[in-house]
C-alpha cells in the first residue's frame, strides 16, 4: 500500500555558535515541531496550531513550509497536491530555527511520502529553500542541523557540502530569549546589519575561532567548544538589537557556561555548559535575570544536542 501520510518530528536548531555565520548549526533535544503530511489531489494547503499560530503564513508562497511544498511537487513532476499540518511547540522568530524546522520537515516527509529516494544532502538543498521566507537568502545551517542531527558544518554552498558530527555527550545548551514582539523581518533585519567587508585582524580571529570549535566537537571537549564561541564580525554588529545582551552573557559565564553566542538572527541566546561540572538549572536562570535586569520577561531552558527529523507516524 502507498503511503498516504506521514508525521514528521522536526528539531529547534541554533546557529552560528559565535564565529560560525551561516556554516554552524546544532539541532537541540527540544522544542520539536511536529509536522503532518497528507497526499490530497492538488494544491498545498497549510494549517498551523500551537505556538503563534495566529500570526503565521499559511499562504503557500509565504510561508517556508509552502515554499519547500511547491518547488518539490515542481522539480519532481509529482501529480499530486499535500496538506500540511503544522503543529508548532518552537517559539517562532526568537532565532531557534522553526521556519527551518518547518521546511526540513517537510522536504524529509515528502521524500518518503512519494519514495524519491534523496540523500540528507538534497534535503538540505530543497529545505534551504524556504528560508528565503524569512531570511531573504537559502543560507543552510539551521536546515542542515534539522536534518542530520548535532553539529553541522555548511563547507561550501555551492555545491553545497555539509560535514556531520556528534556532540559531546555532556554537553549542555542554555537558551534564552527576551519577551519582545516579534518584528516583521526579524531575520532579513539582522541580516542587514551584518558587514559587507571585514579587517583581517576579524578575519584571522573567526578562523581560529571556528577551527578550535569545530576542533572541540570532532574531540568531544564541550569546554573547547564554548571558550571559542567568539566572534569578531557580526555578533558585535547584532548586539545592539536585544536588550540586556551583555548582562545575559555576562550572567552565564558568572553561573558557570564555558562560552555564549547569540542563536542565529537572536534574540534568543544560547550558553554552552559542561553537565559534568556546572549546574545548568542555574545557568538559564542566570541568563533570564540577565534579560530580567533589562526590563524584559524572558523564557529560559536547558536542553541538549539532538538527532535530527525523523519520522513518528505514518499511514
Ligand atoms: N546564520 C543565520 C543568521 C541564521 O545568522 O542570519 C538565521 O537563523
Amino acid at each position: 500500500m502507498p503511503l498516504r501520510q506521514v508525521t514528521v518530528k522536526a528539531p529547534a536548531t541554533t546557529a552560528n555558535l559565535g564565529p560560525g555565520f551561516d556554516v554552524f548549526g546544532l539541532a537541540l533535544q527540544r522544542p520539536n515541531d511536529k509536522v503532518k503530511l497528507t497526499l490530497v489531489p492538488e494544491g498545498v494547503k497549510i494549517v498551523v496550531s500551537g505556538l503563534s499560530a495566529a500570526a503565521s503564513a499559511t499562504q503557500p508562497e509565504k510561508s517556508p513550509a509552502g515554499i519547500v511544498a511547491n518547488h518539490m511537487l515542481r522539480e519532481f513532476s509529482l501529480e499530486a497536491g499535500v496538506k500540511i499540518e503544522i503543529e508548532r511547540c518552537i517559539f517562532p522568530s526568537v532565532g531557534l530555527g522553526s521556519s527551518a524546522a518547518s521546511a526540513a520537515a517537510v522536504a524529509y516527509g515528502l521524500n518518503h511520502l512519494c519514495n524519491l529516494g534523496l540523500d540528507n544532502r538534497e534535503l538540505i538543498r530543497l529545505a534551504a529553500k524556504g528560508e528565503v521566507a524569512s531570511a531573504g537568502s537559502e543560507h543552510a545551517d539551521n536546515v542542515a542541523a534539522a536534518i542530520c542531527g548535532h553539529f553541522v558544518i555548511v563547507k561550501s554552498y555551492k555545491p553545497l557540502e555539509i560535514v556531520n558530527l556528534k556532540s559531546p555527550p555532556n554537553m549542555e545548551v542554555c537558551v534564552a530569549f527576551p519577551h519582545i514582539p516579534a518584528s516583521v523581518n526579524k531575520t532579513r533585519k539582522a541580516r542587514s546589519v551584518v558587514p559587507k567587508l571585514i579587517r583581517i585582524d576579524q578575519l584571522v580571529h573567526n578562523v581560529g575561532k571556528a577551527a578550535v570549535v569545530a576542533s572541540g566537537f570532532a574531540t568531544g571537549d564541550v569546554d573547547m567548544i564554548g571558550k571559542s564561541m567568539l566572534d569578531a564580525v557580526v555578533e558585535p554588529a547584532r548586539a545592539f538589537l536585544i536588550p540586556g545582551y551583555l548582562q545575559v552573557r555576562e550572567n552565564a559565564l558568572r553561573a558557570g557556561a564555558c562560552g555564549v553566542a547569540i542563536s542565529g538572527a537572536g534574540p534568543a541566546i544560547i550558553a554552552v555548559a559542561n553537565n559534568k561540572k556546572v549546574d545548568t538549572a542555574k545557568v538559564a536562570a542566570a541568563m533570564k535575570e540577565g534579560f530580567g535586569s533589562a526590563g524584559f520577561e524572558a523564557t529560559a531552558f536547558a536542553t541538549k544536542p539532538g538527532g535530527g527529523v525523523s519520522i513518528v507516524e505514518m499511514e
